[in-house]
């Protein structure tokens, strides 16, 4: 079926009058502020007292259940005894990072994590990894791979199994139903539907517009991936609000960090990354974060401008995760060659060109640090003299595995697990791309303070065949020690075929549940090398332990000596 684009203009018009409400959940709301308000903003690094504090926490649930995991696939028990005495304060403690690469990093990288979770069908005991998930402390995620981070933990902590579980016995209530393409949720057959959601969404984004905020066309896409990814849609799902649920309260879950980062046109070595987090939304390199709870709020010098007017409800989740997926400023480009027709295509390009056009793509934050005294180098990002801040997807500058905030010395990280989900090479393999971006911005004045395991450029990472299998790289830490401090392990996970041919198009907008599970179960399989290495849960286990043991002078066992002739990179 086909309209005429004013047809549909005065539909949606129509549509939306008669979904919106005098206020939507999806606004920001303006409340007083809290009377310490100047506390709202700080310009001092190292991790904030609510961190701290949870971590603490965290840790006391992850030590126990690291060592017994460990002892389950080590032989060394008195090395373990040593590295979890309480005489060493410095436990080992470890991170996942899920790269970027839309619904391909998303469906992926929820495989390599259920590798690595107790709850997935027999995945634990000697040989397993299952376990090591429930032993983290940081999970970070950039696009797709924040769309899969946010959703389980939005979610309730919901396993990657139970998902897998749902979409078996699909009753048309799964989350992920990515059946139809986000454009078009409801699939060709039913317009009218798509076009309701999208004027519910119009609603959203215009209450937000017309109660003094800025918006962008990430409102839009961040709107229309919550209902995917969250139960019922998110317009009132927010970010800050993990803090009150049970299952982060109580430090069950890893510590979720999200990355963006500051639009440059001309620019991206010297980018500012961002990092949104449970308590904070701020950026190391600058030393400066806000309460995420008053996201938002107009502030000057580090206050807010009026004391009567903070906002609160800003830091949607669904914009955040919108903020971190870029990938749709090239949807928006592209949208005539995505083989979309009639309404759909309408009603998009309609969206598309109001939000677009008034304030240019990126997302828009009302800037919490504007006017601080500028810092000696701010590294032209003019943080303190912007009002609002445009964020763009982590990616952008090439680093699409979140690393930055996993390498801050303060967090303490001996081993991140990264997966590589990027599509840089001609058949959209990963090339260990984002690794040498990261490794290259230490060099630079922005990354003085972050240190990264020497890695080859890309060239000879798909000549060594890097790309396609485990590689732990940073195992000689005395090579290291002329970084700024020693760095975190970093054991490299890459997307390859093992069961399924998992390097789909970033733009590939819809997988059909058969495809989705292809992915997954590949995933696991991936974060497996496909079971090809009977001591590959030792070698693993291996790798969690080598900073502690160099920490504290300890020879790593003859069995860990094989797995790191195995799987480590030497420069
Ligand atoms: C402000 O004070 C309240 C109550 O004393 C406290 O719960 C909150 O953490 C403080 N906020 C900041 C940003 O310090
Ligand atoms: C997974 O690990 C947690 C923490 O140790 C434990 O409470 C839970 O029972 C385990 N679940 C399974 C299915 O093994
Ligand atoms: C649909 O499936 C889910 C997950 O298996 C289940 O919890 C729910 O009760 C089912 N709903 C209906 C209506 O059968
Ligand atoms: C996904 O959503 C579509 C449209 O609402 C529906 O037809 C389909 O049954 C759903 N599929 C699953 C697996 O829930
Ligand atoms: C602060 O906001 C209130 C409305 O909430 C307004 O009446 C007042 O004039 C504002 N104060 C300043 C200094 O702008
Ligand atoms: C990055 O910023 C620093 C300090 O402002 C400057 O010296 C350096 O040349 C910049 N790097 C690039 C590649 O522009
Ligand atoms: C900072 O301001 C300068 C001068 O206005 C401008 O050229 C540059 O693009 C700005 N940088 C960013 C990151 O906005
Ligand atoms: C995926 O990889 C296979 C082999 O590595 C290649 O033949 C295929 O063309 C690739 N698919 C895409 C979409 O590039
Ligand atoms: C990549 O590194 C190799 C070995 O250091 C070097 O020979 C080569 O020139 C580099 N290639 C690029 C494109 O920088
Ligand atoms: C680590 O690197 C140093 C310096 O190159 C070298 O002497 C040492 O043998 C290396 N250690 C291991 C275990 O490979
Ligand atoms: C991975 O393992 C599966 C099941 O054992 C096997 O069918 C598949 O061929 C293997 N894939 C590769 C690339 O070896
Ligand atoms: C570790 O223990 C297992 C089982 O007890 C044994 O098979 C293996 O050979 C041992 N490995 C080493 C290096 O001693």
């Amino acid at each position: 079926m086909q309209y005429s684009s004013s047809l549909i203009t005065a539909l949606l018009l129509l549509a939306s009058n008669s979904v919106s409400a005098a206020t939507s959940a999806y606004q920001p709301e303006v409340v007083s502020c809290p009377s310490n308000s100047s506390s709202l903003v700080r310009t001092s690094g190292g991790l904030s007292t609510d961190e701290t504090e949870w971590v603490t926490k965290r840790d006391a649930i992850t030590e126990p259940i690291l060592k017994s995991y460990l002892s389950s696939q080590l032989n060394s028990t008195s090395t373990l005894d040593k590295i979890f005495s309480d005489d060493n304060d410095q436990k080992p403690k470890i991170a996942f990072a899920v790269s970027g690469g839309s619904y391909r990093a998303m469906l992926s990288g929820a495989g390599m994590l259920s590798a690595f979770d107790n709850r997935t069908d027999d995945n634990t005991g000697s040989g397993k990894l299952g376990g090591l998930l429930q032993a983290s402390t940081y999970l970070a995620g950039l696009s797709g791979g924040n769309w899969l981070t946010t959703s389980l933990a939005f979610n309730d902590w919901i396993s990657v199994q139970e998902v897998v579980d749902q979409v078996k016995n699909s009753n048309g209530s799964s989350l992920w139903n990515i059946t139809n393409s986000i454009l078009a949720p409801f699939g060709a057959e039913e317009p009218m539907n798509d076009l309701l959601r999208w004027a519910k969404i119009r609603t959203d984004i215009q209450n937000k517009e017309d109660a003094g905020f800025p918006v962008s066309i990430v409102d839009l896409w961040g709107l229309a991936l919550s209902y995917q990814f969250f139960e019922n849609g998110a317009e009132n799902l927010i970010w800050s609000s993990l803090q009150k649920s049970d299952v982060f309260a109580n430090a069950e879950m890893p510590f979720i960090i999200s990355t963006a980062e500051q639009y440059n046109a001309v620019e991206t070595i010297n980018t500012t990354i961002f990092e949104f987090n449970p308590f904070e939304f701020g950026s190391w390199e600058h030393e400066k974060f806000a309460n995420i709870e008053y996201l938002g709020t107009s502030f000057k010098d580090g206050s807010p401008v009026n004391s009567t007017q903070c906002v609160n409800n800003f830091d949607n989740a669904g914009y955040i995760l919108g903020t971190s997926a870029g990938l749709f400023n090239l949807v928006a480009e592209k949208i005539d060659s995505l083989g979309l027709t009639g309404t759909t295509k309408e009603i998009l390009e309609i969206l598309i060109s109001s939000w677009a056009s008034e304030n240019g793509i990126p997302a828009a934050y009302p800037n919490p640090f504007y006017g601080l005294e500028a810092e000696s180098n701010d590294f032209g990002s003019n943080i303190t003299y912007l009002e609002d801040l445009y964020l763009v997807d982590g990616g952008e500058d090439g680093e699409t595995l979140p690393f930055v905030p996993l390498l801050q010395e303060e967090r303490e990280i001996d081993a991140i697990f990264a997966f590589d989900i990027d599509a840089n090479t001609d058949e959209l393999w990963p090339s260990g791309l984002s690794l040498y971006a990261t490794y290259a911005r230490q060099a630079q004045p922005i990354g003085a303070d972050i240190a990264f395991p020497f890695v080859p450029n890309t060239t000879v990472f798909v000549e060594e065949s890097l790309n396609e299998k485990t590689v732990f790289f940073g195992c000689n830490a005395t090579l290291l020690s002329e970084l700024a401090y020693i760095p975190p392990l970093v054991v490299y996970i890459p997307n390859k075929e093992y069961t399924f041919a998992s390097n789909t198009s970033t733009f590939q907008l819809s997988y059909t549940d058969k495809e989705k599970l292809g992915m997954i179960e590949n995933g696991y399989a991936a974060a497996y090398q496909n079971n090809t290495d009977s001591d590959y849960a030792t070698c693993i286990s291996c790798a969690v332990i080598l900073r502690a043991q160099q920490r504290l002078d300890i020879t790593p066992s003859a069995e860990c000596q094989s797995c790191f002739d195995n799987y480590c990179w030497s420069p």
